[in-house]
């Protein structure tokens, strides 16, 4: 951790790596404020990795690319909310010092790889860019260093595929390229944004391991990004699911596989495929999201739940510890936990 960070001379140590509060992101579209995110609270420390989960349009990129300061705005708009990267509020600093947040301290990797990186350079001269430009570094100095990014994403023959382009690369081979220009400037937290999507469901595994392993080494923070809880189960220690913008539970890993608190997780949780059921049929949550430029009063999740009643249409349940280390926003966690 570079605490004597020129860029973040104010950085806390004692703080926690990254606190989201509150943050809320607006959109303005022809059908009016489409409430992207609603108050989304997290914390990811060093050293650990927080799996995001929640269906597709749930908010989960939007976070991201706030957290990041990629936000296009407009049509972007933050309308509340801190993000604390060791107390410092990033949402508040300059355009300029929040690319040398980036280039420094907080790095990310998108599910598209072949998108992100440029088809007319090989992938050695991409790496080897970065160490030129951001740390100032030789020719020959930076080929080192990108020789040793690809050993450590493991990709084999590493001395010979430095010279090859992006589209020679398989998908999840050229997502290990995209981990190792991600890890490049030694970044303290890691955002991954459903970086295995596009994989088959082996190369899947392999590269959370990947990720897993690199967060270990390094006693990164890591934020794993998915639409898919079963891709998670094994790399992260805590899970915040997301539902229309908001975190509906938070919880360690084993406890949210074991006791879910939420409902909606409880829904999720069923829809994961599971090999030692195989052919048992698997259940999908009925019904739809609501849209978010008319999200209903009340829990988002209502008009799906089969514990709703009255209160969870007129109040919003806020989320609130319902065990050590976890949180649920539900009126009846209680009864959700405990099975009934
Ligand atoms: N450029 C945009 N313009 C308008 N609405 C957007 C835009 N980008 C995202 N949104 C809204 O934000 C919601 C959340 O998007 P996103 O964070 O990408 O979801 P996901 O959880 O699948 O990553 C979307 O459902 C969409 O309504
Ligand atoms: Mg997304």
């Amino acid at each position: 951790m570079k605490f004597q960070s020129e860029i973040l001379p104010e950085l806390d140590p004692s703080a926690p790596l990254l606190d989201v509060r509150d943050l809320q992101v607006e959109f303005r579209t022809r059908d009016g404020i489409a409430k992207a995110v609603n108050g989304a609270n997290f914390t990811v420390n060093r050293g650990e990795t927080l799996a995001i989960v929640g269906e597709s349009g749930s908010g989960k990129s939007v976070t991201s690319q706030a957290i990041m300061g990629i936000l296009e705005t407009p049509p972007a708009k933050i309308a509340g909310g801190e993000v604390l990267f060791h107390g410092v509020d990033l949402l508040t600093l300059s355009k300029e010092r929040k690319r040398r947040v980036r280039a420094n301290h907080v790095a990310m990797v998108f599910q598209d790889a072949l998108s992100a990186l440029n088809p007319v350079y090989t992938v050695g001269f991409q790496l080897a860019e970065l160490f030129r430009k951001h740390r100032g570094m030789s020719k020959a100095e930076a080929k080192k260093k990108s020789l040793e990014l690809l050993d450590l994403v493991k990709i084999p023959a590493a001395a010979q595929r430095i010279n090859e382009y992006p589209h020679q690369f398989s998908g999840g081979m050229r997502q290990r390229v995209m981990i190792a220009m991600a890890l490049a400037l030694d970044p303290d937290l890691l955002i991954a944004d459903e970086p295995t999507t596009a994989l088959d469901v082996t190369v899947q595994a392999q590269i959370m391991r990947l990720l897993a392993e690199i967060q270990a080494e390094r006693q990164m923070g890591l934020i794993l990004i998915t639409h898919d809880l079963g891709v998670v189960a094994d790399v992260a220690d805590k899970i915040s699911v997301m539902y229309a913008g908001r975190i509906v539970e938070q919880a360690p890993v084993l406890d949210l596989f074991g006791k879910p608190a939420h409902p909606y997780t409880k829904a999720l949780l069923r829809s994961i495929p599971r090999l030692d059921t195989k052919g048992q049929k698997l259940e999908v949550i009925e019904g739809l999201p609501p849209v978010l430029t008319n999200i209903p009063p009340g829990c988002a999740f209502a008009a799906r739940c089969h514990y709703a009643q009255d209160v969870c249409r007129t109040d919003i349940p806020l989320l609130e510890t319902v065990a050590a280390d976890r949180a649920a926003a539900c009126h009846f966690s209680a009864e959700v936990i405990n099975g009934e």
